[in-house]
C-alpha cells in the first residue's frame, strides 16, 4: 500500500505555491472537540446499506450473469462483484426497487427459471426474464453476508400479494405458501429485516396524497403476517427533499405497526430536476454546487427529527417510558444523480464516479452519524452500475469506485457509538456558493478505539486541524486517505487503480490532542487507540 506522508503533502503544497501562491495559504484553522465523554447513540450498521434495483445493469450483468456465463460466477453471481461487496461488509441490501418495486409481482420470480415469464422493465424499456427472483436475492445476500430489505408492491399490487410474499419468505408452518417455497428449494424461512410498503407513493409508486397513502399503509400493515420472532421492521414510504407532508400524515395516522418512515434525497445541481451535471469533466462550479446541494440533507433530517419528536411526544405521552418508541427515519435512496454517460441507454442511469462522489459520501456519513438515534438505516442508490455505484462492470471487467473506497474506509463506524463533534472551521467559497471547509464525525468502536472521519471540501487549500478528544487518552493513531490531483479523478476499466486509499501518517497525537494537515479535496479516516 502507498503511504501518504506529510512530505507528500508538503511537495503538493510547494507545487501549488509555485503555480498559484495565494492558493497555498492554509485557511483559518479548524478546531474540533470530540466528546468521547458524552457518547451518543449507536450508529446502526444498516446506515451503510445498499440499494439494488432491477434497473439497467444493476442486477443483470452487474451482479447476476447466470450459471452459463463465461464470467467467473457462483450459481450465476459474479465472483468479482461478490468478493468486492463481501469485503465492504455490506450490512443490508434493499431490493427489488425503487420504482421497479411497484411493477414487480413476486410470483414472476419463483420456481424453475425456464418457466418464469419475461416482462418489460420500464427502466430502459428492456426485457426482464425474471431469472433473478426471491431465491436468487437471498442467495446473493447470503454470499455477501448482508441482511434483507424487501420492498413490496403497493402501486400495482394488493395487500394480499404483499402478505403472501412475506409468508412465502418467512413462514415456518406447513402452509401452502411454505410448501411452495420448500418445493422451490428453500426449506428454512429466510430472515426479512425490513419490509417496505410501497416506494415513492407521492410519485412513481402511485401519485398518491399523503392521507390516502397513510390509510393504505394501515390497511397493508394490518394484514402482514410473519412468525412472532421473525417479524420484520415495517417501513412506510415517506417524503423527499423539503417535503414533510407524508411523514406528518403517517406519524399522525398510523394505526397498525409502523417502525420507520423512508426518505429520499438525490444530490443534483438543481434547482430544477432536469439540471444535472456530467459525472466527469465538470467545472469547479459543478464541484462546489454538488457539495453544497448534498449538505442540504442535514436540514431535511433536522426538520423531520423535530417534527417526528413533537408528534411522538404527543401521541406517546400516556405510555410508560419503556413502551415509547422512536420511529426510524430511513434514508433508503441517496447519492448523486448526473447525466447518463454518453452512449449508454439513458434509462440505465449509468454514471462515472469521481473524487467528488467520495467527498459526497463522506459528508453524508458525517451527517448520518450525528442523527444516529433516528437515522438507523440508509441505502445508497445504487450498488452496481447505477447512479452513485460502488462497483462498475463492463463485460468481464470490474472496477471499484471512489465511493466504494469511502464505504470501505468508514467500515469501523458500523455499530460504533456516535460521539458528539463540535467543529469550528473556515469556509470554501467559489462563485455564489459557500460551504464549510471541513466535515467531520467521530465514534467509539466496540474495541474502544476512537474513529474519526474527515473530509476537506476545498479543492485547493489544506485545512490545519486541531482536535481535542475529551475523556480519552490515546496511545497511537493510524489512518487512511483518499485524494487525487484532480477533482474528477476516477477509475476506468483500463486504469482501475487511478484513485484508491493509501496510508495516512500525517496525524500526530499527543495525549488527547490531535493535529493534522488535511489535504485539499480529501477524505481521511483516523483510528486512535
Ligand atoms: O434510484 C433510481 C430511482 O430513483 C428509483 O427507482 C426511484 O425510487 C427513485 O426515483
Amino acid at each position: 500500500m502507498k503511504i501518504y506522508t506529510q512530505s507528500c503533502a508538503l511537495i503538493g503544497l510547494i507545487a501549488i505555491a509555485l503555480i498559484a501562491p495565494a492558493a497555498a495559504q492554509p485557511q483559518q484553522g479548524t478546531n474540533v472537540t470530540i466528546r468521547a465523554d458524552r457518547p451518543g447513540a449507536v450508529i446502526n450498521k444498516n446506515v451503510y446499506g445498499q440499494f439494488s434495483e432491477h434497473l439497467g445493469t444493476g442486477i443483470y450483468e452487474g451482479i447476476y450473469v447466470g450459471e452459463n456465463s463465461p464470467i467467473p460466477n457462483t450459481r450465476g453471481f459474479r465472483n468479482d462483484v461478490v468478493a468486492a461487496l463481501k469485503e465492504l461488509k455490506v450490512p443490508m441490501v434493499r431490493w427489488p426497487g425503487g420504482c421497479f418495486a411497484d411493477y414487480y409481482h413476486w410470483r414472476d420470480g419463483i420456481g424453475p427459471k425456464d418457466k418464469r415469464p419475461a416482462r418489460i422493465n420500464g427502466w430502459g424499456n428492456v426485457t426482464d426474464k425474471n431469472s433473478f427472483g426471491t431465491n436468487e436475492f437471498f442467495d446473493f445476500i447470503d454470499l455477501i453476508g448482508a441482511d434483507a430489505y424487501v420492498n413490496a408492491n403497493v402501486g400495482s399490487g394488493t395487500p394480499q400479494e404483499a402478505a403472501e410474499w412475506l409468508e412465502y419468505m418467512t413462514g415456518d408452518q406447513d402452509t401452502a405458501l411454505v410448501k411452495e417455497r420448500r418445493a422451490n428449494g428453500r426449506e428454512k424461512p429466510w430472515k426479512v429485516s425490513i419490509y417496505a410498503i410501497g416506494n415513492e407513493t407521492w410519485g412513481c409508486g402511485g401519485n398518491m396524497r399523503p392521507e390516502y397513502y397513510a390509510d393504505l399503509y394501515n390497511q397493508y400493515s394490518t394484514f402482514m403476517r410473519a412468525p412472532h420472532d421473525a417479524r420484520p421492521e415495517m417501513l412506510a414510504s415517506g417524503d423527499h427533499d423539503a417535503r414533510t407532508d407524508f411523514t406528518t400524515a403517517l406519524m399522525k395516522n398510523a394505526r397498525a405497526g409502523l417502525d420507520a418512515i423512508s426518505f429520499h434525497y438525490y444530490t443534483i445541481l438543481g434547482p430544477k430536476w432536469e439540471n444535472k451535471d456530467t459525472a466527469i469533466s465538470f467545472s469547479e462550479a459543478g464541484w462546489i454546487n454538488t457539495l453544497s446541494q448534498t449538505l442540504k440533507i442535514e436540514g431535511f433530517i433536522k426538520k423531520h427529527e423535530t417534527l417526528m419528536s413533537a408528534i411522538e411526544a404527543k401521541t406517546q405521552a400516556q405510555k410508560p417510558q419503556a413502551e415509547r418508541k422512536k420511529i426510524g427515519f430511513y434514508i433508503d435512496e441517496w447519492g448523486t444523480w448526473y447525466k447518463p454517460e454518453p452512449g449508454t441507454n439513458p434509462g440505465f442511469l449509468v454514471q462515472q464516479n469521481t473524487l467528488r462522489d467520495a467527498i459526497v459520501a463522506a459528508a453524508n456519513f458525517n451527517i448520518f452519524h450525528k442523527y444516529a438515534d433516528r437515522v438507523r438505516m440508509t441505502s445508497i442508490a445504487q450498488t452496481v452500475n447505477v447512479l452513485q455505484a460502488m462497483v462498475l462492470t463492463d463485460g468481464p471487467k470490474m472496477l471499484l469506485t471512489p465511493t466504494y473506497h469511502v464505504f470501505h474506509m468508514y467500515k469501523p463506524f458500523q455499530d460504533a457509538t456516535s460521539l458528539p463533534v463540535e467543529i469550528k472551521t473556515g469556509t470554501y467559497t467559489y462563485g455564489k456558493w459557500t460551504v464549510p471547509q471541513v466535515s467531520a464525525s467521530a465514534a467509539r468502536t466496540k474495541d474502544g478505539s476512537i474513529v474519526i472521519g474527515l473530509a476537506n471540501l476545498d479543492p485547493h487549500k489544506p485545512a490545519q486541524v486541531s482536535a481535542i478528544i475529551t475523556g480519552m487518552r490515546a496511545g497511537h493513531i493510524k489512518g487512511e486517505i483518499l485524494t487525487a490531483d484532480t477533482m474528477d479523478a476516477h477509475n476506468t476499466f483500463d486504469k482501475p487503480e487511478e484513485i484508491h486509499p493509501v496510508v495516512f501518517d500525517g496525524a500526530k497525537l499527543v495525549g488527547n490532542k490531535l493535529t493534522l494537515s488535511l489535504p485539499p479535496k480529501s477524505v481521511v479516516v483516523l483510528s486512535a487507540q
